[in-house]
């Protein structure tokens, strides 16, 4: 089966044909980034206008690049929700009307779902069951995975997404959006000795995480050491941004290995923006080689959104029979353990 995979829910159009024979046969991304970067963040009704300009030229270029035309196509996916309302009715009615003018079935898509199951794009996919962590901009989750569509929550953040934490600490940081990227860049000449900030709710059971205090002691720590124009001098700032990291990516790898631990399971999965950040790659990788478990990721660009993860979840959803209705379905708020399991679609 061949399927258009379509993702709009935030600041990227993603666009992709991924084949269940042949694999992914094409992808585009378009990143809104310069459009939003003036103002330190989205701004849903700009990325709504952008999504609209960018989605009918990409399709047609990924339609292309895949070497296929509407005959070749067998389903339309695309991303359903979570996200921006706006954003995502771009997706959602295009995804849908092209399915009804092709006369091939349409499937909505999780997009937390897409996230999770990107590594199985990828040469060495993880085997079911496993641990899944979730670390995006809006999301942080673990969840234990029986399979495609049988989640159960763990634990999830009380308060910031771990993403959201990278992006504010950049921003106090005066460094662009996304943050994530920018902090790792940044802590890459930092001394890891010189600041130590908490691990948010590591000394007490449990799987959920915190992430709003450690974004306090980020703000209190540039404040004690500001300079002359306002902020820390230069090694100051990297030092900051390299404990900040240290502090997130520690949280992180002590929850999973606790997951692991709880649960029984060796398999750990990563996946959402943050999984992009070679220091929780490389933290993870120690943490469990000490507990015998096998941590498995998406290459970087699928970490981030992305069209081929839309694609490829949807087609395992199509085959498996599942139908969408002729409404258009865009839910800004979806909750993952409420999807329906593959086995009874
Ligand atoms: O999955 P994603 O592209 O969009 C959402 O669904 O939210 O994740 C974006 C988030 C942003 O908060 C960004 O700062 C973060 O992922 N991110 C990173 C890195 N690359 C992206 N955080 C830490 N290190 C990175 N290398
Ligand atoms: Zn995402």
């Amino acid at each position: 089966m061949r399927v258009l995979g379509i993702e709009t829910s935030c600041d990227e159009t993603g666009v992709a044909v991924y084949d269940s024979e042949r694999g992914l046969l094409a992808h585009t991304l378009y990143s809104q980034v310069a459009v939003h970067a003036e103002y330190g963040g989205v701004v849903p009704e700009l990325a709504s206008r952008d999504h609209v300009r960018k989605l009918l030229p990409l399709i047609r270029e990924v339609m292309n690049g895949a070497g296929v035309t509407v005959k070749d196509i067998d389903g339309v996916a695309y991303t359903s929700g979570p996200g921006l309302i706006g954003a995502l009715m771009v997706g959602a009615s295009v995804g849908r009307s092209l399915a009804y003018a092709w006369q091939v079935p349409a499937v909505g898509v999780h997009h937390m779902e897409g996230h999770l199951l990107a590594p199985m794009l990828e040469d060495n996919p993880p085997a079911f069951p496993f641990v899944a962590l979730l670390v995006s901009g809006g999301h942080t989750q673990l969840i234990e995975v029986q399979g495609i569509g049988q989640y159960r929550i763990l634990g999830e953040s009380v308060d910031d997404a771990a993403g959201e934490a990278f992006d504010k600490a950049a921003k106090m940081l005066d460094l662009d959006y996304p943050g994530g990227p920018e902090i790792a860049k940044l802590a890459q000449s930092g001394d890891p000795g010189r600041f130590r900030f908490p691990r948010p709710m590591t000394d007490r059971p449990g799987l959920d995480f915190s992430f709003s205090g450690l974004k306090t002691y980020t703000l209190n720590t540039i404040s004690a050491h500001r300079g002359d124009h306002g902020l820390p001098d230069d090694q100051t700032m990297a030092d900051i941004a390299c404990a900040f990291q240290e502090a997130v990516v520690d949280t992180l790898a002590i929850k999973c290995r606790r997951a692991l631990e709880q649960t029984g399971l060796a398999t750990l999965v990563i996946a959402g923006g943050v999984s992009a950040n070679t220091r929780l790659r490389e933290k993870l990788s120690l943490s469990l080689a000490k507990v015998n478990g096998e941590v498995f990721y998406a290459r970087h660009e699928f970490c981030t959104d992305n069209g081929a993860m839309i694609a490829y979840a949807g087609c395992r959803r199509l085959m498996a029979g599942q139908r969408e209705g002729l409404a258009i379905r865009a839910l800004p708020r979806w909750a993952m353990d409420t999807l329906p399991p593959l086995a009874e679609v």
